[in-house]
């Protein structure tokens, strides 16, 4: 069974954003089942990356968003990325000096972050987005 399953829950009702939420879901899934499987440092890390980078890539998009329409809570919640990022990335340090195996407490925070994130703060600013036309 996947660590997070995609429901209506999840979805914001802008296909664009949605769309990135899912791609970081499956990520997280896939990283979760590497773990599992035991799979070697080179592939689990070659799955960090790739989440990594596709977070910067989502928030990038949320932060464009905000400041492209004026949303007045974007400095509160490009903290709340700022913080998740640098936790990754801690993460990822950790790991790669092999200081820190990936771990189902680790698997726990990921995506128990992602899910309340866009659960609270990105549902949030949903209908203020959805009023000016993103789609
Ligand atoms: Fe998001
Ligand atoms: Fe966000």
């Amino acid at each position: 069974m996947a660590l997070i399953e995609w429901n209506g829950n999840l979805s914001l009702g802008i296909g664009s954003i949605d769309k990135q939420h899912q791609k970081l879901v499956e990520l997280i899934n896939e990283l979760n089942a590497a773990m599992l499987e035991g799979k070697g440092k080179d592939a689990l890390s070659r799955i960090i990356n790739g989440l990594t980078d596709y977070t910067k890539t989502h928030f990038a998009t949320e932060e464009k968003y905000f400041q492209q329409f004026g949303y007045p809570e974007a400095a509160g919640h490009k903290a709340q990325h700022d913080h998740f990022t640098s936790k990754v990335l801690e993460f990822k340090g950790e790991f790669e000096q092999a200081r820190l195996g990936l771990s189902v407490k680790v698997m726990q925070f990921l995506s128990g972050w992602l899910q309340d994130h866009i659960k609270g703060s990105d549902k949030k600013y949903a209908p203020f987005l959805i009023e000016r036309g993103v789609k």
